[in-house]
């Protein structure tokens, strides 16, 4: 028992710590790299060492390092052009320099070319050993947050919200970024880009994950009824209110509330709610006491809201209110490196749903999905693809598949395939015919909406449609 305890005694002490920190010396002389190789074996660093810096710079290709010590007079390229060429291959990795006491100017370029820290000779252990490890807890935290933003990138999909395009990995960071917040967001984008899709992922990455997300359709209800759904009334209130009825506002107590097509609410309904985006009080319709709520407000618009603003439809100061972190969905065909990628997740989404094995498409079918401008985004596009989906009986695809507006296969050629001397009359009004029904089509077959989409008036389209013998189709329920 004496021996053994005599014989550990008398080896060296094993390092404190096993950082399994790799840290690279590059010096020429043996004295400096010996010297520092013992002081930082000692703290557990893992350390090689190079004379020159070219050898340097090939260890650094090779391996990874957590810090690099570097000689600033060094044979053959001197320290100051090492510097930089290790900047070139990896910009973060720190670096501190080694100098003759003096070297100011040299310290200084060193410094601007990105060096973390300088050493002079002599050097101080201690504060040696400080500065190396907050270069490389700086370098790790740096790392690891660089790591992470690529990891949320990588995944292309966050919360069933899919997307590679700049726009939308911005929108990912965007709403993993607010979403544990209280504050209020305000999506604005075309129909169809998402926005309720957005709405429910910041509600399903926050604390309030748990309670309620309730969304109202604040466009298409009358003033009176969308007061008494969004406050809820008291027994009596009105002639029909035979009971009391709790309001939205309440139903979603600790959880969101999803103020959807707000650009088109009343007046004094925005009154109303700014007042509770003010202080969380309101107070039921013929109510007498006020009611205190912890609702996160989430609200969408698909109308441009500065613009109503300007034309007085909008309250300036909801607006501003409704604003407070703002997530704008561009539309689809001005992010077309989402389309292949979403295609790809609409149709697994929709084999599996209808028990089919896995169908791809192909080239030519998807080229015409890049190609196309979508007019009503996403959504559109999954309606495309649900139907190729159950349309095909074989795994692949084709463009035959797809509506005929996509491909241009309805457009102007076909008169003349079948008819080669139709006249330029013939020839305009047969994709006259053509485009005023995909429109139709598009618009379910109502007139006044496609003549507004047309930006004609609504006789002139019924001339066109009568001119040009189209049958008007039954419309079918949403
Ligand atoms: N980035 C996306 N990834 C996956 N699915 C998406 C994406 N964007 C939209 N969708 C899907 O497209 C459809 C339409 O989206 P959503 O209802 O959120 O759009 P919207 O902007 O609210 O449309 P509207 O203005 O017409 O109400 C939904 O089925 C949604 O799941
Ligand atoms: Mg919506």
């Amino acid at each position: 028992m004496s021996e053994a305890t005599l014989a550990i005694s008398t080896v060296p002490p094993p390092p404190q710590l096993e950082t399994g920190q790799r840290i690279l010396i590059i010096d020429d002389e043996a004295a400096i790299r010996e010297s520092l190789e013992t002081l930082l074996s000692l703290e557990g660093y893992a350390v090689e060492m190079a004379t020159t810096g070219e050898e340097g710079l090939g260890r650094i290709e090779h391996n990874t390092y957590d810090l690099v010590l570097l000689d600033l007079a060094l044979p053959g390229k001197n320290g100051l052009e090492i510097l930089q060429l290790i900047r070139e291959t990896e910009p973060a990795l720190p670096v501190i320099m080694i100098t003759a006491y003096g070297k100011v100017d040299n310290i200084v370029e060193a410094m601007r070319m990105g060096a973390q820290n300088f050493v002079q000779k002599p050097w101080d252990n201690e504060k040696l050993l400080a500065d190396i490890r907050s270069s490389i807890g700086r370098y790790h935290a740096e790392e690891e947050n660089l790591q992470l933003k690529r990891a949320l990138k990588q995944r292309y999909n966050f919360s069933n919200i899919v997307g590679k395009s700049e726009a939308m990995l911005h929108i990912f960071d965007l709403v993993a970024q607010v979403a544990p917040t209280r504050s209020t967001v305000l999506i604005q984008g075309e129909s169809g880009t998402g926005k309720e899709l957005i709405a429910k992922a910041l509600h399903a990455n926050s604390g309030r994950k748990d309670k309620p997300f309730v969304p109202v359709n604040t466009g298409a209800m009358p003033t009176d009824l969308l007061e008494s759904t969004l406050f809820g009334h008291v027994k009596g209130a009105f002639t029909s209110a035979v009971s009391g009825k709790k309001g939205l506002f309440e139903v979603a107590n600790y959880g969101t509330l999803f103020l959807d097509e707000i650009g088109t609410m009343g007046m004094e309904t925005q009154a109303k709610i700014l007042r509770v985006l003010q202080d969380r009080r309101f107070m039921q319709l013929g109510g007498t006491q006020e009611i205190q709520v912890d609702v996160r407000i989430i609200a969408a618009t698909n109308v441009d809201l500065k613009q109503a603003v300007r034309e007085g439809k909008f309250r300036e100061d909801l607006y501003y209110r409704l604003n407070v972190i703002a997530i704008d969905l561009p539309p689809l065909r001005s992010r077309r490196e989402d389309i292949p990628l979403l295609a790809a997740h609409f149709l697994r989404h929709y084999a599996h749903e209808n028990n089919l094995a896995d169908r791809t498409l192909a080239p030519d079918a998807l080229r015409a999905l890049v190609d196309y401008d979508w007019p009503g985004n996403v959504r559109e596009l999954e309606n495309v693809i649900e139907r190729g989906v159950v349309l095909s009986s074989s795994p692949v695809i084709g463009s035959d598949l797809l509506p005929g507006h996509l491909t241009g296969r309805n457009y102007s050629t076909s008169l003349l395939e079948h008819n080669p001397n139709a006249s330029l009359f013939d020839i305009l009004e047969d994709f006259e015919r053509r485009i005023i029904m995909e429109k139709l089509e598009r618009c379910n077959w109502n007139q006044t909406e496609a003549a507004e989409h047309f930006r004609i008036p609504l006789s002139t389209l019924n001339q066109k449609i009568k001119r040009l013998n189209i049958e008007i189709k039954k419309r079918v329920k949403e």
